[in-house]
């Protein structure tokens, strides 16, 4: 990087301000075929990179040619023995592009969380650069594990094969940002994410004659920590079949929740404890890098480490 686009990396805001941070993105349209969206899906909106941040892009395309594709991945001792994010040490990094990657930590520990649904597009535009950006996150989860301590941990997770359908969830991880990327969505549009507020949730238990107890102990998984995992939990309180309001809550979340195709390159960030997430049953083979996830928190989300 020239000494020129290291500062402007320190002090470039380079896109209108609003009055909350969106972090390393600005505004843009919302896509042709989808006019309308942000403004349907409430306090929703469409943006994309900043122009600093299609450079850095620029630059971790140009070096994922250089280390291949394959990541590590990282277990986090006393969470799970299983891999539970891809990761690039520092030390991979060359030290032209550490400016660039301090900025975009910065950006993202200084965004706003998120009232509505954030919708990305042209997040990338060629496989290259979808390769970039893969391993750009994986070297800004690195850097945001630095810079908060061990908890909340920042994550780059894999993700599965699977392509049966999911049901609306909240992942419930310690971190409580979720940005998903679409690399390889199903051409035949099938796999639609789902999304639904939990102010509609919470409509959707009031229509549905759940017992107060259990509204009461779904909010209590919706505010957990991460420190216990809920996730299994809040899953048998929505789904399980043998629950008398299960078929009731089940039409009332189908009723309400928002359907939608994202195309390569665009996706969405959310805060996942006001927004449930899901996807519908994928038609065709899919691939575990169909799309991929970063699970961090902004400054106002950090809690102090308790290591
Ligand atoms: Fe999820």
């Amino acid at each position: 990087m020239s000494s020129a686009t290291t500062r402007e990396f320190a002090t470039s805001p380079d896109c209108v301000k609003p009055t909350f941070s969106l972090g390393p993105f600005c505004r843009t349209d919302a896509p042709h075929d989808r006019r309308g969206t942000g403004r349907r899906l409430r306090d929703s909106h469409w943006v994309t990179w900043t122009t600093n941040g299609r450079d850095l892009l620029a630059e971790w395309t140009e070096l994922s040619r250089a280390v291949g594709h394959e990541l590590p991945v990282l277990c986090v001792r006393g969470i799970t023995d299983e891999p539970i994010t891809y990761t690039l040490p520092e030390r991979a990094v060359p030290r032209r592009l550490r400016p660039g990657l301090k900025w975009l930590a910065a950006r993202l520990r200084g965004l706003s969380t998120p009232k509505g649904v954030i919708l990305l597009r042209d997040l990338f535009r060629t496989d290259a650069e979808g390769r970039g950006l893969r391993l750009l996150f994986a070297a800004v989860r690195q850097q945001l594990a630095r810079e908060a301590g061990r908890a909340p941990m920042p994550m780059f997770p894999p993700t599965s094969r699977s392509t049966l359908a999911f049901e609306l969830h909240a992942d419930l991880w310690a971190p409580e940002l979720l940005l998903n990327v679409y690399v390889r969505p199903a051409q035949d549009r099938s796999g639609q994410s789902l999304l639904l507020s939990v102010v509609e949730l919470k409509l959707a238990l009031e229509r549905s004659a759940v017992p107060i107890e259990v509204k009461r102990e779904v909010q209590s998984c919706l505010a957990s920590s991460g420190a216990e995992f809920r996730f299994e939990r809040l899953r048998q309180l929505l789904y399980a079949p043998d629950n008398p309001w299960h078929r009731r809550l089940e039409s009332e979340l189908r009723r309400r929740r928002w359907a939608f195709w994202f195309d390569r390159g665009e996706g969405y960030l959310l805060h996942d404890r006001r927004w449930l997430h899901g996807r519908e049953a994928i038609r065709v083979r899919s691939s575990s890098r169909r799309f991929f996830r970063l699970v961090f928190n902004n400054r106002d989300l950090t809690k102090p480490s308790s290591a």
